[in-house]
């Protein structure tokens, strides 16, 4: 997994997908860069989202804040006070680690040794074994349980700052995470908040301190009552938007998993309270439908319900994906309640209610938020995608097979010699396709070693023109998956890609 994981990387970089930021400069941790592939693969992903998003819902509008927010926004979200990691600093190893993930990484090598007992115990009963009894019986898997249930437990509902002294206990007690294992030589415990500060203004006493948006969301609430009234919304409504966000993430060792400038695509749909269950549950479905429609595999996602709960939320979900080191946080799904829109109101003075005429009541409206990071899509698309097939004749082809609708480039036009009139032709086939597709031009190298240089970019399509061409007007289309091979007119193309990548 490991292994896959370092392919999907290195791959990315060589076909030009991403970059480590600053790369000269040795990188800037969590930071990455979207190349000539991956700045296309990107917008098409954010495309994909506001065509089902925004387009496709007549009560959805979308909308474009600015990064930059008055620093009450903060205040009010409760990012000020609560959107921190705890961290822990170890004083030998002269290393930081959030407290909260060196416990639950140690409850996974817990659950990790109950997984283990389990295979053992499979392969030495065979098929009379019982897996739900042998969990509930087995001595060692429910120590192993306990414990873990324990340490949970002792946790407590969300890292609070008075229970900290008592998580600094913990890691020591366990003698976790640290190279120097059993090691007591910890700092305490400390609140860090995630946010980025900066200044806005020249001179140092009238500067006012801002922050980077950490989300999207609070842009979309400031601005709620502007947009339900130019644009006349009844609720139920949504308001769309995608655009950076940045969190001073600590444990940010992920790739495009966890960064620390991200891009979000966020959908806040406002409703009557009371609603908001139902509501919940519509979005957790639809946005599935709208996972699984890009053909990357059923079982490659799942729901988490969560059973801690934000402050803000009284239902939320996340929708997980398989990505090649295991299933993680893809998309989340919140039940809001009101708290965004009255916390707003408190601390600006402003009423933001809606008058609804249905039952003639005016009311701050609950929200239902679905929340998805445009990068760990990306990972996700472009991980699974990333697939090395054994050839019948025993070699092997590394392709990239992305959705036709999120090719960076939908088809190379590649004319089989570089004479006899063929590179003309080929480039009026280019000339004709792009005003409809990325399309590209490639005339070097022999014409298979072109087709797995596409196939390796993610093209799903190569068009080749032959000598045949010059006389019937005809192409070969190979088709990047199946690897067929087929002649069809060359007044013909325009159409047949359109049915294969138009969503
Ligand atoms: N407005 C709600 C909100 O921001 P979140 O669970 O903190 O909720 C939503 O973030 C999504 O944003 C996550 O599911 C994930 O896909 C993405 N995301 C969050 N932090 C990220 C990071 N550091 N790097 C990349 N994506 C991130």
């Amino acid at each position: 997994q490991e292994d896959k994981f370092k392919k999907v990387v290195s791959h990315a970089k060589e076909y030009g997908y991403v970059f480590q930021s600053s790369e000269i400069y040795d990188g800037l941790s969590a930071v990455y860069d979207y190349a000539q592939n991956g700045v296309e693969l990107k917008k098409n992903i954010r495309d994909y989202w506001w065509k089902a998003m925004v387009q496709m819902h007549d009560n959805i509008v979308g909308l474009d804040a600015a990064i930059f927010m008055h620093p009450t926004t903060w205040k009010a979200s409760g990012h000020v006070d609560a959107f921190s990691d705890p961290l822990i600093d170890n004083k030998d190893s002269k290393k930081r680690y959030r407290a909260d993930v060196l416990i639950e990484d140690y409850v996974g090598k817990l659950d990790a040794k109950i997984e283990k007992e389990v295979k053992k115990a499979a392969k030495r009963f065979g098929d009379s074994f019982d897996k739900a009894q042998f969990l509930e019986t087995n001595p060692r898997v429910l120590g192993y349980k306990e414990k873990g249930d324990a340490i949970l437990q002792r946790m407590g509902q969300s890292l609070e700052k008075e229970d900290l002294a008592d998580v600094k206990a913990l890691i020591e007690e366990l003698g976790i995470g640290c190279p120097l294992s059993g090691s007591k030589n910890w700092t305490d415990v400390k609140q860090f908040n995630l946010m980025f500060g900066t200044k806005l203004g020249a001179s140092a006493d009238t500067a006012m301190d801002l922050y980077l948006r950490p989300e999207t969301a609070q842009g979309i609430f400031v601005n709620f009552l502007n947009v339900q009234k130019s644009g006349r919304m009844k609720i139920p409504f949504g308001i769309a938007q995608t655009g950076k966000a940045f969190r001073n993430e600590i444990v940010a060792r992920q790739f495009i998993f966890r960064m620390r400038e991200f891009e979000q695509m966020e959908m806040q749909f406002f409703v009557r309270p009371g609603t908001q269950k139902e509501w919940y549950e519509q979005w957790k479905e639809t946005r599935l439908k709208w996972h699984l429609s890009l053909g990357m595999g059923e079982d490659n996602y799942r729901f988490h319900d969560h059973d801690k709960l934000a402050h803000y939320a009284d239902a939320a979900a996340d929708i997980e994906f398989k990505f090649p080191f295991g299933f993680k946080e893809l998309e989340g799904i919140h039940s809001r309640t009101d708290f965004d829109l009255k916390a707003h109101e408190e601390h600006s003075g402003k009423k933001l209610q809606y008058f609804d005429p249905e039952i003639n009541e005016r009311y701050i409206p609950y929200v239902v938020e679905t929340s998805i990071g445009l990068d760990r899509m990306f990972l996700a698309v472009f991980s699974n995608s990333l697939q090395e097939e054994e050839l019948e004749n025993g070699t092997t082809r590394t392709v990239l097979k992305l959705p036709a609708v999120l090719a960076p480039t939908k088809a190379a036009i590649l004319p089989l010699v570089k004479k006899d009139g063929l590179p003309e032709v080929a480039k009026k086939i280019v000339e004709d396709l792009k005003w409809d597709f990325n399309v590209a031009y490639d005339e070097k190298d022999a014409v298979g070693r072109r087709y797995r240089r596409q196939d390796a970019a993610g093209t799903p399509y190569c068009i080749t023109v032959d000598h045949d061409t010059l006389n019937d007007d005809s192409v070969t289309i190979r088709h990047r998956d199946t690897m067929e091979q087929q002649r069809v007119k060359i007044s013909e193309l325009k159409a047949l890609i359109k049915e294969e990548v138009d969503v």
